[in-house]
């Protein structure tokens, strides 16, 4: 269990920060030698690793695809990640799902009728968990992605959404751990920056409809400037200029 704690004191948020504001976060590409592109994002507590592995031949081979690659998305909590009363880490039913719809993000931004009968592997391993790692790793995904030189539409980013107050009722901005474990609501959301899509959004908790349109205002209004500011940095660090658009295709 999750011990009890204050989430809100004297009306803000206890962890100190204002309702829209989201946590440190520090990125650094091409920090693997044998991946063809990686990332490193620590984003508050969490820290996410995340190496691509392609365009390289499919294994097995019945899984081939004539008109473009396949994608294989994989998350995966580290033992030592911060399990304590969450049971183990490893591959269970809760990775498998994130790897799931982790795929489903890559799948819709990146070119893969460019690469037929290839795979692209995605592998995201959580070092440390703090809340919100499903976005942290995706966006270590996208810009791990984008270090290996795979073509794609657009840069996705986002952050989680929720309520931690006891009416239900303020939205605030990438809930911590605390937040996302005590508070009433959180839905991890990401967007396609350039077309406003929405490519990853699961609910958990009770919200209206207004809240939700809300919610999503202040990941699209906030969230998203913040991250592509940081993604863009990461990547202009590494491969100066050329980086200006994140290798998207225009
Ligand atoms: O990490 P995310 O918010 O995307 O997923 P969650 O299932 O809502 O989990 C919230 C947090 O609980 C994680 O970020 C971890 O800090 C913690 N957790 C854990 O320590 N071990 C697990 N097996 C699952 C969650």
């Amino acid at each position: 269990m999750t011990e009890k704690r204050e989430l809100i004191r004297n009306g803000k948020r206890a962890n100190g920060r204002e309702d829209d504001e989201l946590r440190p976060i520090k990125i650094t590409v091409g920090v693997l030698d044998k991946a063809q592109g990686s990332c490193l994002l620590e984003w508050g507590k969490n820290m996410v690793l995340a190496g691509v592995y392609g365009p390289r031949e499919v294994f097995p081979k019945r899984d081939v695809d004539a008109r473009k690659a396949i994608l294989v998305a994989r998350y995966v909590m580290a033992p030592f990640s911060g399990v304590e009363g969450h049971g183990r880490a490893g591959p269970n039913r809760r990775s498998r799902e994130i790897s799931k719809v982790a795929g489903h993000v890559f799948e819709n931004v990146v070119l893969t009728e460019k690469f037929p009968k290839t795979m692209i592997e995605v592998q995201m391993e959580v070092l440390q968990s703090d809340g919100g790692t499903r976005i942290a790793a995706i966006t270590a995904g996208v810009l791990a992605l984008a270090d290996a030189g795979i073509p794609m539409k657009d840069l996705p980013c986002g952050s989680g959404v929720g309520t931690i107050d006891e009416d239900n009722k303020r939205m605030v901005l990438d809930l911590d751990k605390y937040e996302d474990n005590l508070g009433k609501s959180d839905i991890p959301t990401i967007l396609s920056p350039r077309t406003g899509e929405i490519l990853l959004y699961q609910m958990d908790g009770y919200l209206t409809k207004e809240q939700l349109l809300e919610g999503l205002d202040k990941v699209q209004s906030k969230a998203v400037p913040r991250l592509r500011e940081e993604m863009a940095r990461a990547l202009k660090e590494k491969y100066g200029g050329m980086a200006e658009n994140g290798g998207v295709e225009q």
